[in-house]
């Protein structure tokens, strides 16, 4: 459909049939996270969007790995395929806009929802979220870029204002969005949290001025679920489409008829006044610091309505949005019929093959694996008898809490992958099950769990038993994260740190695995022979787990620095974070991750960018020729091992000393390569003139004239060949 025959499409509507399309509903099926009824009158479909990155949140679907897996493959086009596979899915079930990918920066390695997310660097988080768009988006899904920004903690996510200076908003923050908007996301969507003191979702400055004018985004900005404040502050802040508009109990239970009856009772939101005591009653009862107000926001819905009649709100303004909407609707070809009596189409559901989503689960689950650290053990031959250890190692990790759940098709866990592949395994669960948190779980909820859990059938002496008896010690850990919290620390939950090192004094041949939202605290490390980080591996996890532990070479490579301690971050200090009196004062500027370690010289306990292999890597002189956009770089890479293995090529950036204080060095591009046993590969990497560059709030983006080292490397600390070219 042109812009011309969208604007008469608008033109043709009336003001109500524009307020249904500009503020979200429950969907009457109670499936999608929220749904458009459109306009039948004129052939407009109904739209409905749904959760989330990881799988979609609709009955079964496919739990694919944590984003956090797909950032530690550091392999777009594997983002690519699972992207299209949930696109997939989504559209099968009927649905059109996908709520994903997530792709804040990870700045707090405790944030509760780091598995949602790619990395702790801009550049790696750019390339993993643009190839997840253009995968959702070529399964005719539209995809949404999330949280528009700087939504980096869950505490008080919904409250917090970031104080944050331009630079480090345009080298870090904003990259991963600019990046999606290129790769066609048609959908952007506002954090709850607020940036210099302004509501994401109405922040002019940032989405008119930057999304939309500096960036040429014309899609449409969606609120996050009740993260809108004010209606006219939202109509002039940018946003077009307010989600979900309705109340956590309709949205919730759409066909309880006396929740919805009880919901009905709000004859004050049609007067305007605040809300009644039954909702504040609920916000207390239910509300959670990292909970949005769910008062049902309809700042788009009766207040736009009277704000029109007013005059406060030009009609035109309100036809603006819609037509951003309209612009959603067309971009899926869910117009092609609008305008006519006979409708549009809901547009096709493809099928999809459940199994190969699962293999595809699979494969990247295995990606995505990091081996930590390796002294010889792995790979297992299968003629060892196994000890399986463990909390949770008799169920998958299939992902965090929150809105990214989804119910899996089906599940592996690693205790039936290992039955599988062993001569001879048993199993001790050792200490308590670590909680599976949720969101939408009351506060008592977790005093339940705990008391359940204490009747757990864990006993770590019949665990140390098992592990003396057995070849090896398998012990299976993991965290607990969830959207609306954060991890209280960075130690594993429990006693599992117990466990871990009960076992590792009986049995020296003792392999951790490490299922965690991000940086884990290993006190044991020294004592174990190998350490796996799989992250929250989805509903292929066990299967994956066993590929990797007999023979797959894994090839992931940390996405986040794995530090000793949270005081060696450089967001430690309450004023950085959680925040002083609603402010998050984001003064380490760029130096987040590596680039702050790499600061104050801190070693981490495993560097990002690190992995090892089970194959031998060995790089030659690398070349460095100018190309269209920065360099391109050639360098040789031989698997000197007799196995297959994989091989992530990784270039930093360092600058020359200038104006202005610069990180050591900086991620500039990179390449995952599988090579054959004995095979050499020159490997090209690609670093865009944007790498050299520096954000200067007067002149924008700059590039210093002069030397600048590239960095050949397996890791940020692991620097295999430098060489220098010079930039003008
Ligand atoms: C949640 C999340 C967002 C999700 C939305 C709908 O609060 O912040 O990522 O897509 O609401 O569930």
């Amino acid at each position: 459909m042109t812009d011309g025959e969208r604007d008469r499409l608008v033109a043709e509507m009336t003001l109500e049939e524009k307020l249904g399309l500009v503020r979200g509903h429950a969907d009457p099926a109670g499936r999608a996270t929220g749904a458009l009824p459109g306009v039948e009158r004129l052939g407009v479909p109904p739209l409905r969007l749904v959760d989330g990155p990881m799988g979609v949140r609709d009955g079964r679907a496919t739990a694919f790995p944590a984003t956090l897996a797909l950032g530690a493959s550091w392999d777009p086009a594997l983002a690519r395929r699972v992207g299209a596979a949930l696109g997939a899915e989504a559209r099968a079930k009927g649905h059109h806009v996908v709520l994903g990918p997530g792709l804040n920066v990870i700045r707090v390695p405790t944030c509760g929802r780091n598995f949602e997310y790619p990395s702790e660097d801009p550049r790696l988080t750019a390339a993993v979220a643009a190839a997840s768009v253009a995968g959702i988006r070529s399964a005719g899904a539209a995809a949404t870029a999330k949280h528009f920004v700087a939504n980096n903690q869950e505490r008080q996510r919904d409250g917090v204002s970031v104080v944050v200076d331009e630079r480090t908003l345009r080298e870090l923050y904003l990259p991963g969005f600019r990046a999606a908007v290129a790769a066609g996301a048609e959908a952007v969507m506002t954090a709850y949290n607020r940036v210099r003191g302004r509501w994401m979702s109405e922040h002019t400055e940032l989405v008119e001025g930057v999304l939309r004018e500096e960036w040429g985004f014309d899609g449409c900005v969606v609120s996050d679920w009740w993260g809108t404040h004010d209606t006219r502050a939202a109509v002039e802040g940018g946003l077009d489409l307010e989600m979900p508009g309705v109340s956590p109990l309709e949205l919730y239970a759409p066909r309880s008829h006396l929740l919805r009856a009880l919901v009905g009772l709000r004859p004050s939101e049609r007067a305007g006044i605040d809300p009644p005591v039954l909702w504040r009653a609920y916000d207390a009862l239910v509300g959670d610091e990292g909970q949005p107000d769910l008062y049902p926001a309809a700042y788009f819905g009766d207040r736009l309505r009277r704000a029109v009649a007013s005059g406060a709100v030009a009609e035109a303004a309100v036809d603006r949005k819609v037509e951003r909407v309209l612009g959603l609707y067309d971009a899926l070809g869910l117009l092609d019929g609008a305008g006519k009596p006979s409708g549009g189409s809901a547009g096709e559901s493809p099928t999809v093959d459940a199994d190969a989503h699962h293999d595809l689960a699979r494969e990247a689950a295995v990606r995505g694996t990091v081996l930590l650290d390796n002294d010889g053990l792995l790979p297992l031959s299968g003629a060892e008898s196994l000890a399986v250890v463990g909390p949770n190692a008799d169920a998958a990790k299939v992902g965090g809490g929150g809105s990214s759940a989804v119910t899996p098709a089906r599940t592996v866990s690693p205790l039936a992958a290992l039955r599988e592949r062993a001569s001879g395994v048993t199993f001790e669960r050792g200490v308590a099950r670590v909680a599976e948190p949720s969101l939408f779980d009351p506060p008592w909820a977790g005093t339940v769990r705990r008391l359940r859990g204490a009747t757990t059938d864990a006993d770590p002496d019949a665990a140390v038993a098992a592990a003396a008896d057995a070849d090896v010690a398998v012990v299976v850990v993991q965290d607990g994260a969830t959207e609306g919290e954060d991890r209280d620390s960075l130690a594993l939950p429990g006693d599992q740190d117990a466990l871990v090192a009960a076992v590792a004094a009986a049995n020296d041949r003792t392999v951790v695995v490490c299922r965690s939202s991000g940086p884990v605290r290993m006190p044991w490390l020294d004592d174990v022979a190998a350490v796996v980080a799989t992250w929250y591996p989805g509903q292929a996890d066990g299967a994956a787990l066993a590929d990797v532990l007999y023979g797959a070479d894994p090839g992931g490579r940390l996405p986040v620095t794995f530090g000793r301690r949270f005081a060696d971050y450089p967001v430690a200090g309450d004023r950085r974070y959680p925040g002083v009196d609603g402010h998050v004062h984001y003064d380490e500027g760029v130096f987040v991750g590596y680039r702050g370690f790499d600061r104050v010289g801190v070693d981490p306990l495993f560097p990002f960018g690190h992995g090892r292999s089970y194959a031998a890597f060995a790089c030659g002189d690398a070349s460095a020729t100018p190309a269209d956009d920065g360099w391109r770089l050639d360098v040789p890479v031989a698997n000197d091992a007799d196995r297959a293995g994989r091989e992530v090529v990784q270039v930093y950036v360092s600058p020359p000393d200038g104006p202005v204080e610069r990180p050591a060095r900086t991620l500039g591009g990179f390449a995952s390569v599988e090579l054959a046993a004995g095979e050499r590969e020159r490997v090209s990497v690609s670093v865009p003139r944007r790498a050299f560059a520096r954000y200067d709030s007067r002149e924008g983006w700059t590039v210093d004239p002069g030397e600048y080292d590239l960095l050949v490397a397996r890791s940020s600390r692991d620097v295999r060949e430098r060489m220098s070219v010079t930039a003008e």
